[in-house]
């Protein structure tokens, strides 16, 4: 899902990594690090920007950073990329300076956000830069009204996922501004990226809907009200007349806000 996530956003974080190059200026971007990397969503659109640059990939799981090995291998970049497993929530690792830090959907994770945002202070050097991104909205795919027997399926998904998130990941959404200039940054841009996509959809897109759609099937699905299951599994059944593929309504929807920052 985070691949086909990359995907849908390639053309949005090629231009947020236009802006940062602008914003590093003389700045040379050779050091960078990647905070809960990932697949390689960041590590790769970096790569591609700043030709100089190594990206140190630092994530808990092997799982994603043995993915994120392998299509390094396969782009022909693995000598540029260093993947690191740690847990940033027990100790900063010992990686020396960067130039720039890029954390995507990762700082929510973290049990400690400010003391790794005081970490990541203290390892970028003076001008270097802290590209920081936050999914504002999960992704959304169905028009409002969407329901068979009931409108307005996707929305109460939303709810429930948002209730889930919010239990488990107690900073989503928090003040990410003010956490910053908490930890010694000086915010020097704030944008939104947004990704709004309608028919006709790239495959890309029509595999994502399927991947994130049945992705809340099963994990709500005891939370989920009859009708809303029945709704999911007509959409996700791909020889169904009304499955997500075949429809002109389906869309892409999602927003994510960025923070480019340095330290102060
Ligand atoms: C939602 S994914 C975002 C991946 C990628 N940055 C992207 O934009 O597609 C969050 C990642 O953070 C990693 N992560 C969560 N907690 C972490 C921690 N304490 N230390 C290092 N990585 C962590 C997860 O394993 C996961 O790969």
């Amino acid at each position: 899902m985070l691949d086909l996530d990359a995907e849908v956003t390639a053309g949005q974080l090629a231009e947020l990594t236009a802006r940062i190059a602008e914003l590093a200026g003389d700045h040379p971007v050779r050091d960078v690090l990647d905070i809960g990397a990932g697949t390689g969503t960041g590590t790769f659109a970096l790569l591609r920007r700043f030709p100089e640059a190594t990206v140190t990939a630092i994530d808990t799981s092997d799982e994603m950073l043995r993915h994120l090995h392998e299509s390094a291998t396969r782009h022909d970049v693995a000598d540029r990329v260093r993947p690191l497993r740690a847990d940033l929530d027990e100790a900063w690792p010992a990686i020396g300076h960067a130039d720039l830090v890029w954390a995507s959907s990762s700082m929510h994770h973290m049990a400690d956000p400010d003391r790794v945002l005081r970490d990541i202070h203290a390892t970028l050097r003076p001008g270097g830069l802290l590209a920081m991104i936050e999914m504002e909205q999960m992704p959304r795919f169905l028009p409002d009204d969407l329901g068979f027997g009931r409108p307005g399926m996707e929305a109460r998904c939303h709810v429930l996922l948002d209730e889930a998130r919010a239990e488990h990941l107690p900073h989503i959404g928090s003040d990410w501004p003010s956490r910053l200039i908490a930890a010694g940054f000086t915010i020097r841009e704030s944008r939104d990226v947004t990704v709004g996509l309608r028919s006709p959809l790239p495959e890309t897109a029509i595999r994502y809907a399927y991947a994130t759609l049945g992705r809340i099937r099963s994990r709500m699905a005891d939370q989920l009200s009859a009708d809303d299951r029945s709704t999911l599994d007509t959409l996700l059944d791909k020889d169904d007349p009304n499955a997500l593929h075949t429809r002109s309504d389906l869309r892409v929807l999602s927003t994510r806000s960025v923070w480019i920052a340095t330290p102060r």
